[in-house]
C-alpha cells in the first residue's frame, strides 16, 4: 500500500484525516512540530486503528529535517498538508509569524517534494478566500470569486494556493488537490480524538462544549441583528469525520490518475447554512445540558452568511458530508466530557 505523508498530522484535522487514511490501508507518516497539538493525539489515533502512524517532531519550515523525512520513506507517494497555524485573531497581531510559517513551509515541502519525486499534494484551504459570497454565489461554487482576505491567516490560505498553481504551471508533473474546508466540528464517534484549543476557544464548537462542561460562564452569541431569518450567522457546518474521508477521496484520486485538471479545487461542506443560534438550540436538545448563553454585539470581521455547494465535491470527487448535525454535535459533547474524565 502507498505512504501518505500527513504534515500537522496531530492536529484536529489531520488527526482524524490520519486515521481514516490508515484504516483505508495507507501507510502514513506524521509530522508535527506539536507547537498547537499533543504528542498524547498518537495514543488515540492507536487505540482507534490498532496501529501506530510514525511520527517525527519536525517543523515543515525545517529543510534539513524534513528532507530526511522524505530520505527515511521513500516509499511516500502523496502529502496531505495541514501543518499551519490557524488563529485569525492571533494572525493580525503577529502578521510575519503566519507568514513565515504557513507560506515558508509550503515553498520548503514544494521543493523538497520535487527533489525526491513526490509529486502529489492535497492541501489544506478554506471557504475564508471567498469572503462574503454575494447572494447570486450562495451556496458557494467553486467558481465564486475570490475576495481580499480579512486576516492575515486568511491571505496564506489565499497566497499558498496562489504558489501551487504557480508552481504547477512551472512544472507539468505535479499535481494538486486544495480543498476548501467551511466549519469543521466535532470529533471522532470513539471520543479518543477531538479538537483541543489552546486557551479560550476562539471557535463556536469547542466554546459551546467549555461552557456546557462549566470550564466558561456563558456563551457570548456574536449580534444577532444580521440579515438571516433569526439574526445570528450562517455558517456551513461539517462533521470532521466526513472533512476526513474527503482527503482519503483526494489521494485516490490523485493516485489513480484521475484528476482532470494539475490543480483541482473542491468545496468541502454540507449544503445547508446553520445559525449560530439553531446550533445553540440542537445542542441544548441533543445533550439535555444546560448552556447558559447571551446574545452581544457582532464579532469584527465576521462573514454574515456563507454555506457551500458541495456538488463537485459530490460528483467528481464522489464523496458526500451525510452525518446528521444532531449526530455532530452529540460526537463534541462525548468528546468535552471524555476530556473532563481524563483530568
Ligand atoms: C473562522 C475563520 C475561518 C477559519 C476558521 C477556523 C473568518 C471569517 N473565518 O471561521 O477562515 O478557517 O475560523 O478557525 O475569520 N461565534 C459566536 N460566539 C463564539 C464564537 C463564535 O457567536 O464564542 C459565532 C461567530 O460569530 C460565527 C460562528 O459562531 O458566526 C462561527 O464562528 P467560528 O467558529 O469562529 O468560525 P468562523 O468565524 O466562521
Amino acid at each position: 500500500m502507498s505512504r501518505i505523508l500527513v504534515t500537522g498530522g496531530t492536529g484536529y484535522i489531520g488527526s482524524h484525516t490520519t486515521v481514516e487514511l490508515m484504516q483505508q490501508g495507507y501507510d502514513v507518516t506524521v509530522v508535527d512540530n506539536l507547537s498547537n497539538s499533543s504528542v498524547d493525539v498518537l495514543d488515540g489515533i492507536e487505540a482507534i486503528v490498532g496501529k501506530r502512524p510514525q511520527f517525527a517532531n519536525v517543523d515543515c519550515n525545517d529543510y534539513n529535517a524534513m528532507d530526511k523525512i522524505f530520505c527515511t520513506y521513500p516509499d511516500i507517494k502523496a502529502v496531505i498538508h495541514f501543518a499551519a497555524s490557524k488563529a485569525v485573531g492571533e494572525s493580525v497581531e503577529k502578521p510575519l509569524m503566519y507568514y513565515r510559517n504557513n507560506i515558508g513551509s509550503l515553498i520548503t515541502l514544494l521543493e523538497i517534494m520535487k527533489q525526491h519525486d513526490v509529486r502529489n499534494i492535497v492541501f489544506s484551504s478554506s471557504c475564508t478566500v471567498y469572503g462574503q459570497p454575494d447572494d447570486e454565489h450562495l451556496p458557494v461554487g467553486e467558481d465564486a470569486p475570490i475576495q481580499k482576505a480579512l486576516s492575515p491567516y486568511g491571505n496564506t490560505k489565499q497566497i499558498n494556493e496562489e504558489i501551487i498553481r504557480d508552481e504547477a504551471h512551472a512544472d507539468s508533473n505535479l499535481h494538486a488537490i486544495l480543498l476548501r474546508y467551511f466549519n469543521p466540528i466535532g470529533a471522532h464517534p470513539s471520543a479518543l480524538i477531538g479538537e483541543l484549543p489552546n486557551g479560550v476557544p476562539q471557535n463556536l464548537l469547542p466554546f459551546v462544549t467549555q461552557t456546557a462542561a462549566g470550564l466558561r460562564k456563558e456563551l457570548k452569541v456574536f449580534g444577532d441583528d444580521y440579515n438571516t431569518p433569526d439574526g445570528s450567522c450562517i455558517r456551513d457546518y461539517i462533521y470532521v469525520v466526513d472533512l476526513a474521508k474527503a482527503h482519503v477521496k483526494a489521494v485516490e484520486r490523485m493516485l489513480e490518475g484521475k484528476a482532470d485538471e494539475q490543480v483541482e479545487v473542491f468545496n468541502l461542506g454540507t449544503g445547508r447554512g446553520l445559525s449560530v443560534l439553531e446550533i445553540v438550540r440542537t445542542f441544548i436538545d441533543v445533550t439535555g445540558v444546560n448552556l447558559p448563553y447571551q446574545i452581544v454585539g457582532r464579532r469584527e470581521g465576521d462573514i454574515e452568511q456563507v454555506w457551500a455547494n458541495p456538488k463537485k465535491a459530490n460528483e467528481v470527487l464522489g464523496w458526500r458530508a451525510e452525518t446528521p448535525t444532531r449526530d455532530i454535535l452529540a460526537s463534541a459533547w462525548k468528546w468535552q466530557c471524555h476530556l473532563a474524565e481524563k483530568k
